[in-house]
């Protein structure tokens, strides 16, 4: 609190004491105005002062109001989009979960198929090799060459096990071919080689339209056909043949040759490549020839006739 100043004190006394203490009075008078005065100046003071910090207490305090609800804003905000987010997560998590199952279920049923193919495989080629004797290790060998041509060529892995299972199949259509005319030993008649032609459309149509045989479709159909057009039964030529039946094509006449048949001795090894090489760009493709004869001189020819001998059937 400031400090009231303190009113002077005079004595009082008579006669012109009168006078003295009229003026004394006026003086006390004027020292209480004066005091009055100053205290309510310092008063008014105190008040604008209280006025002043009060108001600037309410506006820090608006201010800090203001901040609060800001923050709370905020954090609403940040909590909506924690929710959003998590909820984001959480059908991202069910989708991949549901993605993962139909995956599986997937690789399932494609083992499942993969399992059913090749159990037909091993039914389709039993039966010919009951109709035709030494056709078992015939056709061991040629998915042995094919794979190895296949994987010397440099396709992909499952590709090379694609053409070496579905190779196995190329004379699947010869379930239809007469037996006298299969197992003669005599130069074939025109009418009889016309018989004998119809087993690639056989085969083809043997295999069905599963997705699974589809490369042992081509195969079956086309591995009669020749790189110079002159083949059967469409007479398709060049890269127009897949490329499946072109590599069986090289591979099996390449062990027919250097096997043998009814009608023939088994040539030698030399022999058989040197036929397949002659033949290449007229009836082989190149490129399947040249595969063979690599193969042939790192010895693995040689390996997987040592491997599959005619006594395996
Ligand atoms: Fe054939
Ligand atoms: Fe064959």
């Amino acid at each position: 609190m400031p400090e009231t100043p303190q009113p002077h004190v005079v004595p009082a006394s008579g006669g012109e004491d009168g006078d003295q203490a009229d003026q004394m009075l006026r003086q006390l008078l004027e020292q209480a105005l004066r005091a009055a005065q100053l205290a309510n100046q310092q008063a008014v003071k105190m008040a604008q002062d209280f006025a002043e910090t009060y108001s600037r207490e309410q506006k820090l305090a608006r201010d800090l109001e203001a901040k609060v609800q800001e923050l709370q804003l905020t954090q609403r905000q940040a909590t909506v989009f924690a929710e959003d987010l998590a909820q984001m997560l959480r059908s991202e998590r069910t989708r991949r979960r549901e993605l993962e199952r139909s995956m599986d279920q997937l690789r399932i049923a494609n083992e499942e198929l993969r399992r059913n193919g090749l159990q037909a495989i091993s039914h389709l080629a039993l039966a010919a090799s009951i109709k035709d004797p030494g056709t078992g290790a015939h056709l061991q060998r040629v998915r042995r060459y094919v794979e190895a041509v296949a994987q010397h060529l440099g396709l992909p892995q499952e590709k090379v096990e694609e053409l070496g299972y579905s190779s196995v199949m190329h004379d699947v259509g010869k379930i239809h071919t007469p037996d006298h005319i299969l197992q003669s030993t005599d130069t074939l008649s025109p009418e009889q080689f016309e018989v004998i032609k119809q087993h690639c459309l056989d085969g083809e149509r043997i295999l069905g339209d599963g997705l699974f045989f589809e490369t042992a479709r081509a195969i079956a159909r086309e591995h009669h056909e020749r790189w110079d057009g002159r083949g059967y039964p469409s007479g398709l030529k060049g890269e127009a043949i897949s490329l499946a039946a072109r590599i069986v094509s090289v591979c099996d006449v390449f062990d027919a040759l250097t096997s043998r048949r009814p009608y023939k001795e088994a040539w030698s090894v030399g022999d058989g490549m040197r036929t397949i090489v002659d033949g290449a760009g007229t009836r082989f493709d190149p490129v399947a020839v040249s595969a063979l004869q690599a193969l042939h001189e790192r010895g693995l020819v040689e390996g997987i006739r040592a491997e599959v001998s005619d006594t395996a059937d």
